[in-house]
């Protein structure tokens, strides 16, 4: 079996454990109780069905092992993107993910902001308390990066899902615009 180390996770596993969670107690008991654990995205979660996980929330494409590494790298030497992932210990499958990405500003101070992204749970772990505790984690990083504010953008039927953790539509400013192209 290989060896760990930093450079395998795509940011330092001590940044989730030194997280302070009194705003939701019970999430070690919740995860352990299942044999699942949270921690940053590691470089062979690829063969853990992270790209599959991906496709149960939008199209994925046939991304193959190598521009999984390499877009992997990429996020990991920028510094700025935390990517969460739930594990199972039964079948070493990965059962959730969302991913923070941290936004360098000038303004507030040259503050941050905490964009919260992909943030997926597979269907057979729904209804378990895995979304909330996901997204959590990710409030609470942006939080320890010193974010002054956490956005997203959804769908309105997960309003509700986001609207019990803290997130609300802010008067004159819930506009969600695009400009897509076609790659
Ligand atoms: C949305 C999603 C992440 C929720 O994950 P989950 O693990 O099933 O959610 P949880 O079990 O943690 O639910 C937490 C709470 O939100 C509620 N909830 C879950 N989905 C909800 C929804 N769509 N609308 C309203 N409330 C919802 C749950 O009832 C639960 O409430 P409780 O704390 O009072 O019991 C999951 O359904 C998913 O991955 N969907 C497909 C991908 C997707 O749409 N992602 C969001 C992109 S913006």
């Amino acid at each position: 079996m290989c060896s760990l180390n930093e450079d395998s996770f795509v940011f330092s596993p001590s940044e989730i454990e030194s997280l302070d969670w009194s705003v939701q107690s019970d999430w070690k008991d919740k995860l352990e109780s299942l044999s699942l654990k949270i921690r940053p995205l590691q470089i062979d979660d690829y063969d853990r069905g992270f790209t599959k996980l991906l496709g149960q929330l939008t199209h994925v494409g046939d991304v193959t092992k190598e521009e999984f590494e390499e877009r992997f790298k990429l996020m990991r030497e920028t510094k700025l993107v935390r990517v969460v992932v739930i594990e199972d210990s039964n079948n070493n499958q990965i059962a959730g993910t969302a991913t923070l990405l941290c936004e360098p500003k000038f303004i507030h101070q040259c503050s941050w902001i905490g964009h919260v992204q992909d943030v997926c749970v597979d269907e057979a772990y729904r209804g378990k308390g895995l979304g909330k505790i996901i997204v959590n984690c990710l409030k609470l990083l942006a939080q320890q990066v010193g974010a002054y504010k956490v956005d997203l953008n959804c769908s309105d039927a997960k309003i509700g899902f986001y609207s019990a953790l803290g997130f609300k539509k802010e008067d004159g400013q819930a506009n969600y615009m695009t400009c897509r192209y076609k790659n």
